[in-house]
């Protein structure tokens, strides 16, 4: 029997609420799809790191690995000042397990969900790939003469031949695997970053000659948030860089809904991969009931699909936009017209 055992990092703010509604599905699904999974709970974030100074441990970690996936709710805490939780936990995660891709999927389940005025599903069903392990996320920089008036902050991008074509690779072969409309599209700025992108573009054209069934394309990155506006259903696949891929799912989040709905993968496409809602831990939220896990729910189908689980992962699919279209009044905090665990009830119910 296909057995799993799953990583759960509750983490933060409502993180551990949303998880619980994505367990709750996750219970159901494997009882119908017919496989196993054990899970081990990791107690990360803030509330730890103000207890005893930990983030992410070496031993943490050593646990971590020998699991099959990972799902986290979220990372971040008033308390905490910003930066020592996102590079000690999240960013740590990400580099020490090598999750060089940052899968993000775009896509509306209900027309008037959208902020755009006439965009409907059928225009905004994208995938954003964000390279997820170097450019400006290696932290390489200085200050030089600091706290001075002559003061120089370098903040360095960092593009390696193999890591920018090992992202392109999988790109490559997802928008063959997905089969939509088999179109990739770069988003870059080689008009200014000419290191960089040069570097990003030669990479992206080598590489297409061995995919001849996909169509490429380009676009930068300024152009390409006007786009996500105006003609959302130009895109099918997009490739990109960790600083403008973060930048650009931010408003992908947005058009498809909301944060309330929008999940992402940490893939290392040989290794083990971490899912996650991408909203945060919504500190004004927590402990409220408010809070929508759709998100973490559909983080948890991601992970699902990972795990080879694709017909259980459609299942989740389908039950969220049921729900989606039927029931809910809003996908916002407090607005939804259903508490998170009822919302997590009811997924659970159709799936089964
Ligand atoms: C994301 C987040 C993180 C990032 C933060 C929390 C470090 O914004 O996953 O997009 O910048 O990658
Ligand atoms: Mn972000």
């Amino acid at each position: 029997m296909r057995d799993y055992s799953i990583a759960v990092i509750p983490g933060d703010g409502t993180g551990p609420e949303v998880i619980n509604e994505a367990l709750k599905v996750l219970s159901v699904v494997s009882t119908k799809f017919g496989f196993k999974y054990r899970t081990e709970q990791f107690n990360l974030g803030g509330d730890r790191y103000l207890e005893t100074g930990e983030t992410l441990t070496d031993a943490d970690l050593e646990r971590l690995k020998v699991h099959s996936a990972i799902l986290l709710g979220a990372i971040g805490h008033p308390n905490v000042k910003p930066g020592i939780l996102e590079k000690g936990i999240l960013l740590k995660l990400r580099f020490s397990l090598d999750q060089y891709i940052n899968l993000r999927p775009v896509k509306l389940y209900r027309a008037d969900f959208c902020p755009l005025k006439d965009k409907t599903p059928e225009d905004i069903d994208f995938v954003v790939i964000r390279e997820n392990s170097e450019g400006l996320y290696k932290g390489l920089g200085e200050f030089q003469n600091k706290d001075t008036p002559e003061e120089v902050a370098l903040q360095i991008s960092h593009n390696t031949r193999a890591g920018v074509e090992r992202c392109l690779r999988y790109a490559f072969e997802y928008c063959q695997r997905r089969n939509k409309h088999k179109k990739l599209t770069l988003c870059g700025k080689t008009n200014v970053l000419t290191f960089a992108w040069d570097l990003w573009q030669r990479t992206f054209e080598a590489l297409a000659k061995e995919y001849p069934d996909v169509t490429t394309d380009y676009a930068h990155v300024d152009a390409t948030t006007m786009w996500f506006v105006k003609n959302p259903e130009w895109f099918d696949v997009i490739v990109t860089d960790n600083m403008f891929g973060d930048i650009i799912t931010d408003l992908g989040a947005m058009i498809q809904g909301g944060m309330g709905i929008a999940a992402g993968g940490n893939i290392n496409p040989q290794g083990l991969s971490m899912f996650e809602p991408i909203g945060g831990s919504a500190p004004k939220y927590t402990g409220k009931g408010v809070i929508n896990p759709l998100a973490a729910i559909c983080a948890m189908g991601m992970m699902l699909e990972n795990l080879g689980e694709a017909e259980a992962a459609g299942a989740i699919e389908a039950a969220v936009i049921n729900l989606v279209n039927e029931k809910l009044q809003s996908l916002e905090a407090g607005k939804m017209g259903f508490s998170t665990s009822e919302i997590g009830d009811m997924v659970a119910a159709a799936v089964a």
